[in-house]
């Protein structure tokens, strides 16, 4: 069983309940810098085994991984730091909020020769893992378009210092998702425009950055896709609207994937038409009150990343794709700064990254 590490307890608190219920791990050590918040969590969960020094974690050399859950502008040094103890990592996403440090951690990690997965919980949720197997199944045929949004209504977030920081945007920490969810199928997106606002509910709230933005993209082959989110105000009945879904418009079939309620909807290349929830599952991905948590995802995928350590295999997105991702979300952010059309391309060179045009799964 491999040895985990988690550092941050505010979302750690899913990674912990994944680990403490999964065969293929064992949890050794928790951190947060807050004692208050280590306590809290060592009652919640009967494991005590915490320290508020992330030294601690890294100089223990029984960790095999550590898994990182500080906020988004920690990641890069975060990351940097377990990479440098011989440490693979699981972070979360954002990867990185800027690509200042990208260039440095592709050499560290090559350096290190330790594994970084992103941990991307969108793509291991169940109604988004059907959706990609129907997919390569060839139920919907050639992919034509997509449509991806994540919209919340996150106004409790702003009770968070760091969501209040300039460093802090619902770009990074809300798109990354959907627009991850786009790189999944079509990874070489070429060229990016968009038009964003910070609505009155973000000003009232005191966030710094836009909340409310829509962007269309086009791939190096000339499809096209597109991405939206809205963080903060009221979202519809789940029945109606999912939060989060992606669309899938093939040559012979059209597939949605939907985050709430568990909902899956197809038309397949025969012509039948399935509406699938998962009810059975539901236990899995919402154990804790309410539906803001991600247990159930993070289990499955840090049993993906454990049986990709266990065969010396990619865990998918890895440190190239998930700064490519970052590259397309900072691309974005230069477009709605501009208002015109930015190519990904341009932004790669410009932080000495060009290696990396292309590079996904
Ligand atoms: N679906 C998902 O994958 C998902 C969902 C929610 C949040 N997240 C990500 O998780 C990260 C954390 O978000 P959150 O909502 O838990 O924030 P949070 O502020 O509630 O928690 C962050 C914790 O990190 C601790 N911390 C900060 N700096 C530290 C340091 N140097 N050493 C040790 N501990 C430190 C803080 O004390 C705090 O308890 C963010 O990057 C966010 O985007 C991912």
């Amino acid at each position: 069983m491999l040895k985990l590490g988690i550092l941050g307890l505010g979302e750690g608190r899913s990674t912990m309940s994944a680990a403490l219920q999964s065969p293929k791990w064992e949890l050794k050590v928790v951190c947060d810098r807050n004692l208050d918040m280590c306590k809290h969590r060592a009652k919640e969960f009967d494991f005590h085994q915490y320290t508020t020094e992330y030294s601690d974690l890294l100089n223990d050399p029984e960790l095999d991984v550590i898994a990182i859950y500080t906020p988004d502008h920690l990641h890069a040094e975060h990351i940097k730091q377990a990479l440098l103890a011989g440490k693979h990592v699981v972070c979360t996403k954002p990867l990185l909020n800027d690509l200042s440090q990208a260039k440095e951690l592709l050499e560290v990690s090559a350096k290190a020769g330790k594994k970084l997965f992103v941990g991307q919980s969108s793509r291991f949720f169940e109604p988004m893992k059907r959706q990609r197997a129907d997919y390569e199944d060839g139920q919907i045929g050639d992919l034509v378009t997509i449509e991806a949004y994540y919209h919340a209504d996150h106004r409790w977030f702003l009770e968070k210092p760091w969501a209040l920081e300039k460093s802090f945007r619902w770009l990074y920490g809300g798109l990354s998702h959907p627009v991850d969810l786009v790189r999944w199928y079509m990874p070489d997106i070429e060229e990016v425009m968009g038009y964003g606002m910070l609505s009155p509910n973000g000003v009232k709230g005191g966030l710094k950055n836009e909340d409310t933005m829509h962007f269309i993209f086009k791939a190096k082959d000339g499809r096209i896709a597109r991405v939206s989110g809205v963080y903060t105000g009221p979202v519809q009945p789940v029945l109606r609207d999912s939060e989060m879904s992606c669309i899938l418009r093939g040559t012979e079939g059209c597939s949605q994937g939907d985050y709430m309620d568990l909902r899956y909807a197809i038309t397949t290349n025969t012509g039948e038409e399935k509406v699938i929830t998962f009810e059975h599952k539901l236990k899995h991905y919402f154990r804790f009150e309410g539906k803001s948590h991600h247990a159930g995802e993070y289990q499955n995928y840090l049993e993906y990343f454990a049986d990709c350590i266990a065969q010396d295999k990619t865990a998918y997105p890895d440190l190239k794709e998930g700064i490519g991702t970052i590259a397309l979300l900072n691309a974005m952010e230069k477009s709605l700064e501009t208002g015109a059309p930015v190519k990904v391309a341009d932004i790669l060179q410009q932080h000495d990254l060009a290696e990396l045009q292309g590079a996904a799964v």
